[in-house]
């Protein structure tokens, strides 16, 4: 078994079938991304690993052949879990596995690949659904439907912080026994914080309650914030996201004036909800700046939606940037 659950993990899910089939998809998901962790952990040696395919997927992103490869090795993983239906960023329509079973799953299979080929943290994200009667319907819904979500980072470790409603709980692939093992059983994000995530490089796209809140952020201790704020961006927003679950603080991708970029760049099936749910159940926030993630339906398949996530303190701050603006 390429996880060793923590007895607690899914207990909460009332129906004893969807328990089970959300267990046996988290362990062929965690199977599929220790192959994917192995590939990312021989790096130059895997040939080709990190080179483009000069494709690019749905989205206009340029695809390399490990965002390639890391969606085979998903699929070939749900190919034998109890999934109906799989939507993946990098396939332009929903896959239909087995219509009887009992799960629909999208996933980002690999997250942050402009990082692929500099040796910086990357990941994969995971949603899971209780499946509909078609295809279509069993996406096009809201994040709070999901009933299980889960982000994996391929960094120093291998991690998982993987939540199924009750609380998010991490575990690390231990190198010496193959096997996700726990590690926090409960995640706790504290609600203050004065360290926040945003590519400053769009600074003169954003609109004004961004760029407001950023200039408050850059002025620390001497302005409204009344505090030094610190900056990191990763560029992987499994990373980004990762550090915010471990010590707080604020992500930020909001939607911009470039463009294709009016409601950002991360999508809110793959990226946006699941991320949302984890957050949420370690006690943090997620919102489009005002508005609750999970409150909002999937209108089309590879939707982006305006991201903000953390501490609950400074992403309730930003959106009463957004009230004062309107
Ligand atoms: O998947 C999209 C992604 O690679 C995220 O992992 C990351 O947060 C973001 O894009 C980085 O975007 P940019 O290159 O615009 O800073
Ligand atoms: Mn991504």
């Amino acid at each position: 078994m390429a996880i060793k659950f923590s007895s607690a993990f899914a207990k909460n899910i009332k129906d004893e079938a969807v328990q089970t089939a959300v267990r046996k998809t988290v362990v062929s998901l965690a199977n599929a991304c220790k192959q994917i962790s192995h590939i990312c952990a021989r790096g130059p040696l895997e040939s080709g690993m990190g080179t483009q395919t000069g494709a690019a997927n749905t989205d206009g992103d340029a695809q390399k052949a490990l965002d390639v490869r890391s969606d085979e090795i998903i699929t070939a993983a749900l190919e034998t879990a109890p999934v109906a239906y799989y939507a993946s960023e990098e396939q332009d329509s929903i896959v239909t596995m087995d219509k009887t079973e009992l799960l629909a799953v999208a996933s980002d299979p690999l997250d942050g690949s402009s990082n692929i080929d500099t040796n910086v943290s990357i990941g994969t994200i995971f949603s899971i659904f209780v499946a509909k009667d078609a295809a279509v319907s069993s996406f096009f819904r809201p994040g709070s439907d999901q009933i299980c979500a889960g982000v994996f980072v391929y960094g120093p470790q291998t991690t998982l912080v993987v939540t199924a409603g009750a609380g998010s709980e991490t575990y690390v692939l231990d190198p010496d026994t193959g096997v996700f093992t726990l590690a926090i059983a409960s995640m706790k994000i504290e609600p203050s914080s004065t360290e926040y995530a945003i590519n400053a490089s769009n600074h003169h796209h954003w609109g004004a309650p961004v760029r407001g809140y950023i200039e408050d952020c850059l002025l620390g201790a001497c302005g409204p914030l009344g505090a030094k704020q610190n900056m990191r961006w990763v560029g992987s927003l499994v990373a980004d996201a990762n550090r915010i679950l471990s010590r707080g603080g604020m992500f930020m991708y909001p939607g911009d004036d470039r463009p294709g970029y009016k409601d950002g760049r991360l999508r809110l099936l793959y990226e946006a909800a699941p991320v949302a749910f984890v957050i949420e159940q370690a006690g943090g926030t997620a919102t489009d700046g005002t508005r609750r993630i999970l409150d909002i339906d999937l209108e089309t398949l590879h939707q982006r939606i305006p991201l903000v996530f953390g501490s609950r303190e400074p992403v309730q701050a930003l959106a009463d940037y957004h009230k004062k603006q309107d």
